[in-house]
């Protein structure tokens, strides 16, 4: 099998000592990724974006591989401010504020009058907004609740792309066809475990993650518009690492690390399903192409059903399925 120019659009890259030993990780294989801003302080002017992307060109070395960059979302950008940063982004992050890992900056109650004014001048200037769209209310319904939300915002700006961050549940799923401006990523772990595999034994630490997994309904609903790569979803991995000392720890941080297996599980999946690579390959590459209009570089990667052992780190960092066999190995990459 073969997939060409393989896109996660959902990345963590982190920053400093962690990006320097996870970004080849995503560089090697995929030919480019929407990075995530949730640093500390969060990416939200243009300088930081500017010198945040050269920092990731320099970690990922002679790869060929698009960084994407995107800035955290405020309600004080105006246009101005948004035309001037317009060519250095692709699009922009929401956060509920304090819902997730660094989102303590982001956004409190939703009021669609003061959320007009920066939402407008995307919506003008062609900026697609990301949204990690879940409530705080109680956690498993978190991004049920948070259904009315995208409703009102997918309303309130019907030519602002919106892309459903992440999706978890079929209530998101419902939506996609609801909505004409209403897309969605997801992950590879949402579409393999749900909150059994985190919960349902022994705590699963390093399956841990925001939004957390969900019920069997909610993975097949998600499975039925990934396999069938219905047009408004992508690949997204959400990949995203932490120390190990901080997953196996009392207070276990949020984030499933998948990068370096995300390809190999994805093969895995959609020949389980007996889906075709024509649907994996939209899925991972061409429904994104359209739905953010981006160029992408050229990179060829072959997979092969050749067992691969789950390293189990990745300089520090424990994988999604650590010391576990998966059905698929890559076998080759070519940039070309
Ligand atoms: O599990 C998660 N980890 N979910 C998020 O939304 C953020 C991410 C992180 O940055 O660690
Ligand atoms: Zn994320």
């Amino acid at each position: 099998m073969q997939l060409n120019a393989p896109l996660d659009m959902h990345l963590h890259l982190r920053d400093g000592e962690m990006l320097e030993k996870i970004a080849k990780s995503s560089a090697e294989t995929f030919s480019g990724a929407i990075i995530m801003p949730n640093l500390v302080p969060p990416v939200s002017t243009k300088e930081e974006v500017v010198a945040y992307r050269q920092r990731i060109e320099k970690a990922i070395g002679k790869e060929t591989f698009t960084p994407y960059m995107t800035l955290f979302f405020k309600p004080s950008y105006d246009k101005a401010f948004l035309e001037s940063i317009k060519d250095e982004i692709t699009a922009i992050k929401l956060y509920p504020a304090g819902i997730t890992t660094n989102s303590e900056g982001g956004v409190s109650g939703f009021d669609v009058e003061e959320l007009r004014p920066a939402l407008e001048a995307m919506s003008e200037l062609n900026i697609p907004l990301c949204v990690h769209g879940e409530t705080n209310g109680f956690v498993m319904d978190r991004e049920a609740e948070f259904a009315s939300i995208y409703e009102r915002l997918a309303t309130a700006f019907p030519k602002l792309k919106i892309i459903m961050e992440h999706i978890t549940t079929k209530s998101s799923v419902d939506l996609l066809d609801k909505f004409e401006n209403l897309y969605a990523s997801i992950t590879i772990h949402h579409l393999l475990i749900t909150l059994d595999d985190v919960a349902g034994g022994m705590l699963k630490p390093h399956l841990f993650c925001k939004p957390i997994a969900k019920r069997p309904e909610d993975r097949d609903a998600l499975l039925k518009v990934a396999l069938a790569a219905h047009p408004k979803v992508m690949f997204g991995s959400d990949s995203a690492p932490h120390p190990k000392h901080a997953k196996e720890a009392c207070g276990c941080a949020a984030g499933v690390f998948t990068s370096p297996i995300a390809l190999q599980l994805l093969a895995e999946l959609f020949d389980n399903n007996n889906a075709s690579v024509e649907n994996l390959q939209a899925f991972v590459s061409g429904n994104a192409q359209n739905i953010y209009d981006i160029s992408v570089p050229n990179k060829t990667v072959f997979l092969e059903k050749t067992p691969f052992k789950v390293p189990s780190d990745y300089n520090g960092v424990v994988p999604m399925y650590a010391d576990e066999e998966i059905a698929y190995s890559i076998t080759k990459v070519e940039n070309n």
